[in-house]
């Protein structure tokens, strides 16, 4: 920012702890990954179906000193040698919330270093500006859509600090919908991977599902009632397990619904930005090739680019985070150690 030099001259660490992954990674100033390691808690969950909050903060506060340390070790730095830490502090998990940025506190308060609150959704819609990556960093501004297990949301990327919702989900997130209907096929948490791989084998146009908002002004999202549709199909088989050419049609079927859907809200979204220049997804849910295939295609329908970050970082990670907190502490946007965590936290207030 004019007149303030607080560009990091030292490597900054990053911890990740808002939802089911404790994750530390550590950033040289120019945004070099130095060290990143992820722990995912998803074996401790899956018997459950889903994340257990309680379960999620216990296994945080158990690995994260050591993980922190190991990424420092990995980086070859003591706290010491940090020009800062930076830590999720919302939205996401209370209980897990409260370990990760108590632990960045203390740290920071000990080695006399900034402190920064990160807030997730702003860590995912910065990630594609990490140096480095296959695709330049884009321009501000830039359309970001984040369809992760918690988000689906359509952002305008104007600047760090300054995110204009566009549109998002009115009830279930886009992973979620994946999680939800691949339990109602019987398969493993999380289900969107597996849902992706059934379907594969199935046939989309078998069975007729609907297209939430398709064609609607605006780039909302709406998933309930396709999940509801998918449920009154399973309800209405025989008792017993479906078969699997059964479970892959309507697989397969969910997944081209949620592919078109996706496809005419991106271009509903470009439509509101067309300043934007390119297209930007995080989150799980953009691991699918399905969905990837189609965005590119609609991005570049629109002369956009589709930047696709590699899949560890559109998932949950900490290099994001350490990220946010580089670009965060070039403007001098310090956290006070006061800085509360903020289990709800629109990006628009980032
Ligand atoms: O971003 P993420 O790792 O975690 C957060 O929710 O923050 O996203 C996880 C979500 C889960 O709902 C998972 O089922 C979904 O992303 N997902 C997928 C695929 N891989 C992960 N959904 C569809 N197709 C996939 N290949
Ligand atoms: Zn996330």
């Amino acid at each position: 920012m004019e007149g303030k030099d607080t560009a990091p001259r030292a490597p900054v660490l990053g911890i990740e702890s808002s939802c089911d992954e404790t994750a530390a990674a550590v950033l040289a100033p120019d945004g070099t990954i130095l060290a990143e390691l992820v722990l995912s808690q998803t074996a401790d969950h899956a018997i459950f179906g889903g994340v257990v909050p309680e379960i999620a903060a216990r296994a945080h506060l158990a690995a994260l000193d050591g993980l922190a340390r190991a990424a420092l070790a990995q980086a070859g730095l003591g706290f010491a040698a940090l020009g800062g830490i930076a830590a999720t502090a919302g939205p996401g998990l209370i209980g897990g919330l409260l370990v990760g940025t108590g632990y960045a506190k203390g740290a920071a308060l000990a080695a006399g270093l900034p402190y920064l609150a990160i807030n997730h959704l702003e860590a995912h819609a910065l990630t594609a500006r990490l140096p480095g990556l296959d695709a330049a960093p884009p321009a501000f501004p830039y359309l970001l859509l984040l369809l992760s297990g918690g988000h689906s949301q359509c952002v305008a990327v104007e600047g760090v600090g300054a995110y204009r919702l566009l549109g998002a989900t009115l009830d279930d997130a886009a992973g979620e919908a994946f999680d939800k209907t691949a339990k109602l096929l019987g398969l493993p948490y999380p289900g969107g991977p597996a849902l992706e791989a059934l379907a594969r084998e199935g046939d989309a146009a078998a069975l007729p599902l609907p297209r939430p908002l398709l064609g609607r002004p605006g780039c909302d999202f709406s998933f309930s009632g396709l999940k509801t549709a998918i449920a009154q199909l399973v309800a209405a088989e025989p008792p017993g397990p479906l078969s699997r050419p059964r479970a892959a049609d309507i697989a397969a079927g969910f997944q081209a619904a949620v592919t078109d859907v996706l496809g005419d809200r991106l271009a509903h979204a470009l439509a509101m930005l067309p300043e934007a220049s390119a297209v930007v997804v995080a989150g799980g849910v953009a691991a699918n090739q399905a969905i990837r295939a189609r965005l590119r295609a609609g991005a570049a329908r629109a002369g956009k680019p589709l930047i696709a970050p590699p899949l560890r970082l559109c998932t949950d990670n900490a290099v994001m985070v350490a990220w946010a907190g580089i670009e965060r502490l070039r403007l001098g946007l310090v956290s006070p150690l006061e800085a509360p965590c903020r289990p709800r936290w629109p990006l628009e207030a980032a």
